[in-house]
This record gives structure tokens, C-alpha cells and sequence, in this order.
């Protein structure tokens, strides 16, 4: 069975290619390399012991799509990761996020709905629920206003697969609405490689502890929670890999219930930012250094998964602890050190 990964070298992409392997699967990656480099094909041939094939494209043009799945008139089924996801560059650059985002999306579901029998898997985000107003968050808890055009780029993109699974009754299609992604590869072969400054908080905190940066700022210590800092469910990556791959044989042994289909993908557990970086501190044995700030624009309070759907209904549950990921993540860091110490 052969399997188109776009985005495939990113962060969540390159560790669904190691889980696909793993299970049998013959996998295409394609990515432009915006964000992100080939040599993450050595680290997934040196966990897999299989480089994917690989393919430098540029999915927002039309063509060098048609020309893909001409080539490739075998694909099987195709997971969809590639797309722009600081939420700061889509304020100040929307329509590069539209094109981005969306262009591709659109002219992939082109050509799966002209061949018949698609089967897609969308990356989507919980950002589409805002500020839910009941924790846990279902699925079925009403899409906010997107925050910022990065928000609206995923909702827009689960209305359009929503569409077209409406009129194509051979197209079937799961969008999986991921938490916060963390960790890394065991092997620490694959992880997250920001580039320039992190935005997200765990690529922050290693790169602090590993002397990059100065000091976290923790933003904002006055929400009402715990301990007066945000609530999120971090998830680590090598589990959110495993629901993609669980998706795709759902879709591929006609096992949907509808031929569109949401799931939550997060732990269930809800953690503060300082609970993360305890865990941190925790694993490590280092003090980070971290200064309380004001609140950053646009975060909501708390935010976790209700995962009974994606645990009863897909048949996966998230295995690792906020430390496992954390230890994973931490090592990794060491290992990006290593590599340019090595190389410099
Ligand atoms: N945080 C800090 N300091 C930092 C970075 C983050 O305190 O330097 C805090 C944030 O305020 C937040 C928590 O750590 O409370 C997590 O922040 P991240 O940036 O790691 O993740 P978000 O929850 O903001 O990201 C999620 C999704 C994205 C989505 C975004 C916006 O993972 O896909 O929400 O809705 F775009």
C-alpha cells in the first residue's frame, strides 16, 4: 500500500513516516522544504532502516499536483500535513497563509476525487474550539471565530474536505484535531527543529536549559487555574503518529462510520506551564531559568482533550506521560547540540 505523506520531513510528518513503516507501508514524502530539511531522511532511514521515497515539490501549484498523481497512480491513501502553522506570521502575512494552506489542500482533493476511492487524512488543530466552554473538549463542541488566519486556514480546510465528502460518495476523509504536539523520536534520530526562535513552549524550555536562549517567559501568572498559568494537553509526537497511521487503516479496511470523520487527538490531562516545566526540571535535574510576563495575545485559558471518541471508536489511546515526552524532547535537544558541536 502505497502512501503520500506531504509534509512528510516536518516535525509531526517524519515521525507518522517512521510509525507507517513500521506497519508495512510504502511511503511517498513530498515537501518543499520550507520548513525543513532532507536530512531528516537519514534519521528516519536510520530508525526504519528504509529512506521513504522523496520528492521536492511545491504543492501550491496546480500542476506539479496533477503531475504527482500521474506518476503516482497508486497512492492509496493520503495524509495531508503540509501547511504553515505560526499563528504570529498568519496575522502579519494572511494570504500567504491561504495560499499556503489551502491552495494545496484543494487541488490534492482535486485529483482524488477525479481517480475515485480517496482516502485523506487531515492535520488539524484544537485551535478550532477557542475558548471551549466545557472541559473536557468533544468533538462536537462548537468551532469558535478562528483567532488568527492560521485558525481559519484549519477550519476552513475541515469545511472544505466536509464538502466534498457531502457530493463524493467514494472520497472518505478524517481530520484529526491535535493538542500540543511534544517530544521526539526515542531514538532521538527525528524531533522538532524550530526555525529562529521557538514559538511553542517545549522547543523553548530545551533550548533554554541547553543555553540557546536566556530565559522562558512564562506568560502570565493570573488566569484562573491551578496556579494561575495556561492549561493545555501536551501529547507526545510518536503517539499522535500512531493515531495517523491507526486513522488510514480505518479508512483503508472501510471501518468509518461516516465518510467524514473528526477525532480529538490529545492525553486527556490538562498540565499548567509550570507543571511543564517541572516535569522539565524533573527529567533533566537542571533549574530552568524562567521569568513570570504578561499575558500573550490570543492563548486561552485551558484547553484539553475529552478523548473517549478517539480511545472507543479508533481504537488508540495516547501511551506516553508528560515526562516521557518531556525526556524525549530533552534529549533530542542534546543531540541537535551534539551534531553541530560535531560539525562546527
Ligand atoms: N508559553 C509560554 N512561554 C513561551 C511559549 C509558550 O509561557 O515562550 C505558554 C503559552 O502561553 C501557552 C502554553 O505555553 O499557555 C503553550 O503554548 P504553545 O505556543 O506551545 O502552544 P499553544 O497552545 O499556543 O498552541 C496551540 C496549538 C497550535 C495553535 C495554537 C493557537 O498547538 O497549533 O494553539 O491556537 F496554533
Amino acid at each position: 500500500m502505497k502512501v503520500l505523506v506531504t509534509g512528510g520531513l516536518g516535525f509531526i510528518g517524519s515521525h507518522t513516516v517512521v510509525e507507517l513503516q513500521a506497519e508495512g507501508f510504502e511511503v511517498v514524502v513530498v515537501d518543499n522544504c520550507s520548513n525543513a530539511d532532507e536530512s531528516v531522511l537519514d534519521g528516519i532511514e536510520a530508525i526504519s532502516g528504509k529512506r521513504p521515497l522523496f520528492e521536492k515539490l511545491d504543492l501550491r501549484k496546480k500542476n506539479t499536483v496533477q503531475n504527482f498523481f500521474s506518476k503516482h497512480p497508486d497512492i492509496s491513501g493520503v495524509i495531508h500535513f503540509s501547511a504553515s502553522k505560526a499563528v504570529g506570521e498568519s496575522v502579519e502575512d494572511p494570504l500567504l497563509y491561504y495560499e499556503n494552506n489551502i491552495n494545496a489542500l484543494v487541488y490534492i482533493l482535486q485529483e482524488l476525487q477525479q481517480r475515485g476511492n480517496g482516502r485523506f487524512i487531515f492535520s488539524s488543530s484544537c485551535t478550532v474550539y477557542g475558548q471551549a466552554d466545557t472541559l473536557p473538549i468533544k468533538e462536537n463542541a462548537p468551532v469558535k471565530p478562528a483567532e488568527s488566519p492560521y485558525g481559519n486556514t484549519k477550519q476552513i480546510g475541515e469545511e472544505i474536505i466536509r464538502d466534498v465528502c457531502h457530493i463524493a460518495e467514494d472520497f472518505n476523509a478524517i481530520s484529526l484535531r491535535y493538542f500540543n504536539p511534544i517530544g521526539a523520536h526515542p531514538s532521538a534520530e527525528i524531533g522538532e527543529l524550530p526555525i529562529g526562535v521557538p514559538q511553542n513552549l517545549v522547543p523553548f524550555i530545551t533550548q533554554t536549559a541547553i543555553g540557546l536562549r536566556k530565559e522562558l517567559a512564562v506568560f502570565g501568572n493570573d488566569y484562573p487555574t491551578v496556579d494561575g498559568t495556561c492549561i493545555r494537553d501536551y501529547i507526545h509526537v510518536v503517539d499522535l503518529a500512531r493515531a495517523h497511521v491507526v486513522a488510514l487503516q480505518r479508512l483503508m479496511n472501510a471501518e468509518n462510520a461516516d465518510n467524514y470523520e473528526v477525532f480529538n487527538l490529545g492525553t486527556g490531562t490538562g498540565s499548567s506551564v509550570l507543571e511543564v516545566i517541572e516535569s522539565f526540571e524533573r527529567i533533566s535535574g537542571l533549574k530552568l531559568n524562567y521569568r513570570i510576563a504578561p499575558r500573550r495575545p490570543g492563548d486561552v485559558v485551558a484547553a484539553y482533550a475529552d478523548t473517549e471518541k478517539a480511545n472507543t471508536v479508533l481504537g488508540w489511546k495516547a501511551q506516553s506521560s508528560l515526562d516521557e515526552a518531556m525526556r524525549s524532547a530533552w534529549r533530542w535537544e542534546q543531540k541537535v547540540k551534539e551534531q553541530k558541536t560535531g560539525n562546527s
